[in-house]
């Protein structure tokens, strides 16, 4: 005989409220299927849910996108020397989503060279949403996915889904895709159904993100828990931050998921420069307080920052190296990096 169990029997077996249930339903996509729904309520093959149970307690990957509306201000140096810091220093198995179609974080991991020969087989991200676009089923995730990247001895678990130019034209053909049925061909859902399957193999997947809110960085907010803003200290940069919260609490709401706001980095710091002083403290400052009339709090700011240097605009360069502080600096450059990852891990606990 098959065991039923309903919302209340299921809180009951993990010694949880019926609440938490009605989330993990809402929230996982592969909480199983009720096998009716009763005037009270679904229910469910209870072996079923304990598989489930189990799976999702091998602990699911912590996705971050990274964010900002304006361009260079190391969003991508920060994505990429944060997921080799998790991978070297933390031990973490980390993959890299490279969502931009300037390709930068894909060549600083696997060089010029192998990202041509890929994407000219149809390796990248690109297939993927041209799948989704053309109605075809070309994109091949095992080969398009590039395990243990980046060339530096020590950093052996980062693995890329290389990005290729491509998606700049898809872009613009996914606003004008026709809705099909039951969200099957929903346009904020490509990337979300093509990887699943391989996600929670990693303790955390990074999504280096174009500077706009389009369909193709959506694609990566709807699979994250929260993301990071990268900007540096100036009137400019930060200038987009409230607009960057409204804007992302806004499609939460329409995906009925949360997508929190981790906390603003500041990046290319220059000491000397006064704007770079005031922009901080005022950061800090207005950190957590409510933005103006909405609800919605100005982000926390990481307590570590990072300092322009020369050095750190060299490790784009993909060369060979041995150790993380080699690649990223002797000079206090990589301490920053690692420092970084350490709040990192600490504060994405939480989410
Ligand atoms: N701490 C730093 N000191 C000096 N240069 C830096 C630093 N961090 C990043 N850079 C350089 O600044 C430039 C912009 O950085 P990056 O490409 O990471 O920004 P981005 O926000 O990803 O840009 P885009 O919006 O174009 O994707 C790059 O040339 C990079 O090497
Ligand atoms: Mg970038």
């Amino acid at each position: 005989m098959i065991d039923l169990v309903g919302i209340a029997e299921i809180a009951k077996m993990f010694d949880v409220s019926s609440a938490a249930v009605t989330n993990w339903r809402k929230r996982s996509d592969n909480f199983p299927k009720p096998v009716a729904i009763l005037k009270s309520g679904p229910v469910f093959q209870a072996e079923q849910i304990e598989k489930w149970y189990g799976r999702k307690n091998k602990m699911a990957a912590i996705i971050v996108s990274s964010i900002n509306l304006k361009g260079g201000v190391a969003k991508t140096t920060t994505t990429v020397g944060l997921a080799q810091t998790l991978s070297g220093a933390f031990n973490k198995r980390v993959l890299v989503i490279d969502l931009d179609p300037q390709t930068n974080a894909t060549t600083m991991l696997i060089g010029e060279e192998k990202w041509f020969s890929l994407n000219q087989a149809g390796h990248t991200i690109s297939t993927l949403f041209e799948d989704a676009i053309d109605d075809c089923n070309n994109f091949d995730l095992s080969k398009t996915l590039q395990k243990s990247v980046g060339n530096i001895s020590e950093v052996k678990s980062v693995d890329l889904l290389p990005s290729s130019l491509n998606l700049i034209n898809l872009q613009d053909r996914l606003i004008t895709m026709p809705a099909g049925k039951y969200q099957t061909r929903n346009p904020v859902n490509i990337l979300r159904r093509g990887i699943k399957e391989i996600t929670n193999d990693y303790d955390y997947v990074l999504i280096d993100c174009p500077p706009n809110l389009g369909y193709i960085t959506l694609n990566g907010l709807r699979i994250s828990d929260g993301y990071i803003i990268p900007t540096i200290p100036d009137v400019l940069s930060t200038y987009g931050i409230p607009q960057i919260v409204t804007r992302i609490a806004e499609f939460s709401d329409e995906i009925e998921d949360n997508i929190l706001p981790i906390g603003i980095v500041a990046t290319k710091v220059r000491g000397q420069a006064s704007i770079h002083t005031r922009t901080l403290n005022k950061m800090r400052k207005d950190a957590g307080k409510l933005m103006g009339e909405s609800k919605l709090r100005y982000p926390l700011v990481f307590n570590t920052i990072f300092s322009e240097s020369a050095r750190v605009a060299e490790a784009a360069e993909y060369e060979e190296y041995k150790t993380l502080r080699q690649k990223w600096g002797y000079q206090g450059q990589y301490d920053s990096l690692a420092e970084f990852a350490g709040e990192f891990i600490q504060i994405t606990k939480e989410v």
